[in-house]
């Protein structure tokens, strides 16, 4: 009469509650994964960032021109530079060290080991994540350039970039 089959117990019900449990969970992750996919930011194109191969780029040695190896070492393709032919690129600031340099040094966010602007200037090319300017991309200059330039080319840019007050070249030197 009060066989294990006739009696209503517990453990059943409690399974029943679990699976209703499990379903709601799985509903409202449901709902959650479609919010996500129809959400504005994922349908943003993500923006057109050149790459440069590291072992397609030459050592630049510092010996070519400033022109020359401004272009040779791909800097004219993201950023701005006054007096350098071809160097109109857009992803990252315009380089008028001579001017951003000082602010980027007393930037409370500045976390850097640069006491001078040609100081910065050489940090920001041989390690860029040491200081994102603000409003641009992190993760996007390259990271090898250390490897890429002597010595003597990074010394050559940051005396130019030094000298570039704002959007006219540096006087001819
Ligand atoms: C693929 C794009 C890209 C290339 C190539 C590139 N940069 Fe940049 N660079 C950026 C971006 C983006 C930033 C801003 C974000 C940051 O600070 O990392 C930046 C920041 C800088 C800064 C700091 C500027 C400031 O106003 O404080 C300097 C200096 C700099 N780059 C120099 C160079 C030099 C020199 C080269 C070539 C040897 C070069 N970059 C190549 C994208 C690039």
């Amino acid at each position: 009469m009060l066989g294990p089959t006739s009696s209503p117990s517990v453990p059943p019900s409690n399974q029943k509650n679990k699976a209703v449990a499990a379903l709601v969970a799985g509903f409202v992750l449901l709902v959650a994964l479609a919010g996500i996919q129809n959400s504005p930011t994922s349908s943003l194109v993500p923006p057109v960032v050149p790459r440069i191969d590291p072992n397609m780029m030459p050592l630049v040695t510092g010996e070519e021109s400033i022109q020359e190896l401004f272009v040779r070492a791909g800097c004219t393709v993201c950023h701005q530079i006054p007096g350098i032919a071809g160097a109109n690129g857009k992803v990252g600031p315009p380089l008028w060290l001579g001017k951003t340099g000082p602010s980027r040094l007393t930037d409370p966010q500045y976390r850097g080991q640069a006491q001078t602007v040609r100081e910065y200037i050489v940090e920001s090319i041989v390690s860029p994540g040491t200081y994102v300017v603000p409003g641009f991309p992190p993760d996007t200059m390259p990271t090898w350039y250390g490897r890429k330039l002597s010595a003597g080319a990074l010394n050559k840019i940051a005396s130019y970039l030094e000298q570039v007050m704002g959007e006219s070249p540096p006087e001819a030197r």
